[in-house]
């Protein structure tokens, strides 16, 4: 499974890429505006300077919503860097879209999809990756990690070659429990990946290993 992290703040993007297990870059217009980008050129500058610091694909979310917005949008954004993935809303205009990408060749992932119709309907318009959102869905009272796993089958079945891209990650558990049911991608906050460090026995035993340790010198 790779590892993507989800945010547009440089600084997380670099200590995440600094442990050598980063595979990649997902934003979104909130998170931009998080840290403050504002403006198509800061916003298409700061994408620049994300797919220069990490080897990886990089997500740049469209704000368009009708079809030849989206592609003028879209082909801007790839245009701006080779590792440049278009994310695309699953919206009628945006299947329309992500099919015109396919066929001419540039990558997208399909963001905001929240069932395995929806991920049914990406895959077939030749999306690169699906994004369901399993955090939102846990949110509002239902399995996201079930959904990867739905999905997973499908795609499996099927033989759809889109990547699951779990999005919407809220802990370290979201990760290995999406890693279990299937999913290609993981897009987790830094917190996330740094919980999956922890574990009470390490600190204990490395402290013991320590002490003794200071034995021998
Ligand atoms: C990733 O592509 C999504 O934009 C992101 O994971 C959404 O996460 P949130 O539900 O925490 O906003």
């Amino acid at each position: 499974m790779k590892f993507f992290i989800d945010t547009a703040d440089l600084a997380q993007i670099k200590e995440a890429n600094d442990l050598g297990i980063l595979d990649g870059v997902t934003t979104n217009p909130s998170l931009m505006a998080k840290v403050g980008i504002k403006g198509h050129e800061a916003i298409n500058k700061h994408y620049v300077t994300i797919c220069e610091m990490v080897n990886g694909d990089i997500s740049a979310e469209v704000v368009s919503t009708d079809f030849d917005s989206i592609i003028a949008e879209g082909k801007k954004l790839a245009a701006l860097h080779k590792n440049i993935v278009v994310k695309v809303p699953m919206i009628k205009e945006g299947v329309k879209a992500i099919k015109w990408f396919s066929d001419n060749g540039i990558r997208t992932n399909c963001t905001l999809v929240f069932s395995a119709g929806q991920a049914i309907l990406a895959a077939k318009a030749g999306a690169n990756y699906v994004s369901p959102f399993i955090g939102r869905i846990d949110d509002s009272g239902w399995d996201g990690v079930q959904l990867i796993q739905q999905i997973s089958n499908i795609y499996t079945i099927q033989g759809f070659r889109t990547e699951i891209l779990a999005a919407s990650i809220r802990n370290p558990n979201h990760i290995i429990q999406c890693a279990e049911a299937g999913a290609d991608v993981c897009t987790c906050p830094l917190e996330s990946i740094l919980g999956l460090l922890k574990h009470p026995l390490t600190d204990i035993g490395l402290a013991k290993f320590l002490e003794d340790a200071k034995k021998f010198v």
